[in-house]
């Protein structure tokens, strides 16, 4: 029997908690129980066709070989002119690296700016991946706690009180995932007015940029030159373009860090697959805005059922794809089987277990976001789907005593 040990890095953190129970999930669709799929953070669009046919016409004319390690130039020089047009920051090529999803790039990110003890202040609650990466790169999530009195969102004192010597970034993530919060062009500049001050990266996570719902997005970079010679804005195509599957991010930024980044890169996974950068280059400029008003239908039936269940507390979500309902009076309660035997609800996540056990619903429980309160729906799926799911957690309510 082996008695060595793993190493402390991968020991202080636990798998991706969506992940897993998309995965979860999918064996019991597979099993051929009828559950409802309200876990996973993808969009149900197709991926648009130019993206398809440039990858398709990538592979038949063999571009399947190593590219440059930040990635083509093709697809460079087309993230500057997005930056430029869609967001209104100047970069040059060499500002940008693409990586194998937004991910990746956050993780080449925590890797080419924390040393060990570093502090990054992680306002909660959070995409689970940001705490377990920073710790994997021996930095220390330093969490700013929110709630629905403040949508979610962090407030220029409350950041200003939390920045120490040891303060080495800011995580800012709006659109954001899991709460769907969008912070203001006013509330950006009012959290930058305070970083300003102080020497901190500010890693921006705007990868539901797109996904808005009359609330325009506004990147933290555009606040001043200054503010820009600090911020490493992430980004992707996953969301924007339903191309989950096929792992391309990118991250602009300061060329010293970005330069670091693609060295780091060089010797990890190198370039992205080749296939998927033509297929990138052939999705920008492809977004669909009538994805938007279809989300935000869908958004507004979801926040409309949680308004009808006894207990519930739900901020409306300006951006991204999911609700963030708070259901703190539902814990403790018991909840009735079937079969007539009880059970307590002492946790989000036994409510998520019996959710998907006893109702057939897949959501995920707040508690990997820093939030055991809330549990989130992604309403990144079909009406039909969405209406079968409320109709089933307002059963699954009315057992609860
Ligand atoms: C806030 C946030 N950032 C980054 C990502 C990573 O996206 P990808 O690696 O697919 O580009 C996700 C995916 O769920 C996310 O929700």
């Amino acid at each position: 029997m082996m008695s060595l040990e793993l190493s402390r890095r991968i020991r202080a953190i636990s798998p991706s908690p969506t992940l897993s129970i998309d995965t979860k999930t999918k064996a019991l669709l597979a099993e051929g129980i009828d559950v409802v799929n309200l876990s996973v953070g993808e969009p149900d669009f197709n991926t648009p066709d130019q993206a398809s046919l440039a990858a398709i016409s990538a592979i038949i004319t063999n571009f399947t070989k190593y590219t440059p390690v930040p990635g083509i130039m093709e697809l460079r020089k087309g993230i500057v002119n997005k930056l430029r047009t869609e967001n209104e920051l100047a970069y040059t090529p060499e500002e940008i690296i693409v990586s194998s999803g937004a991910k990746h790039s956050l993780y080449n990110i925590f890797m080419a700016i924390l040393n060990p003890g570093d502090e990054v202040l992680l306002p909660a609650p959070y995409w689970v991946s940001y705490p377990e990466q920073i710790r994997l790169c021996e930095g220390v999530p330093v969490v700013l706690a929110t709630d629905e009195s403040t949508g979610f969102k962090v407030t220029p004192e409350q950041l200003e009180q939390a920045i120490t010597p040891k303060t080495r970034a800011f995580l800012l993530n709006s659109p954001s995932n899991p709460t769907g919060a969008v912070y203001t062009p006013e509330e950006i500049r009012a959290i930058a007015a305070v970083l300003e001050k102080h020497d901190i990266y500010v890693v921006s996570d705007e990868i539901y940029e797109q996904l808005t719902y009359g609330v325009e997005h506004y990147s933290i970079a555009r606040f001043s030159e200054n503010m820009k010679s600090k911020t490493l804005v992430v980004n992707g195509f996953s969301k924007t373009f339903a191309m989950t599957g096929w792992r391309v991010g990118y991250v602009a930024g300061p060329l010293p860090i970005i330069k670091a980044m693609t060295s780091f890169q060089s010797h990890t996974t190198a370039n992205p697959a080749s296939i998927s950068q033509k297929a990138a280059v052939g999705a920008l400029g492809t977004f669909d805005q009538e994805h938007v008003a279809e989300f935000q239908h869908r958004r507004d039936f979801v926040l409309g059922q949680l308004a009808e269940l006894p207990g519930v507390i739900c901020a409306k979500p300006e951006g991204a794809f999911y609700v963030f309902p708070n259901v703190r009076s539902w814990i403790g309660k018991t909840y009735t089987r079937a079969n007539q035997s009880t059970i307590v609800v002492d946790s989000v996540d036994t409510l998520a277990e019996l959710l998907l056990t006893d109702a057939n619903i897949s959501i995920v429980p707040g508690t990997g976001f820093g939030a055991p309160d809330n549990f989130r729906i992604s309403y990144a799926t079909s009406m039909e789907q969405l209406k079968k799911a409320m109709n089933r957690l307002s059963d699954f309510v009315s057992r609860l005593r």
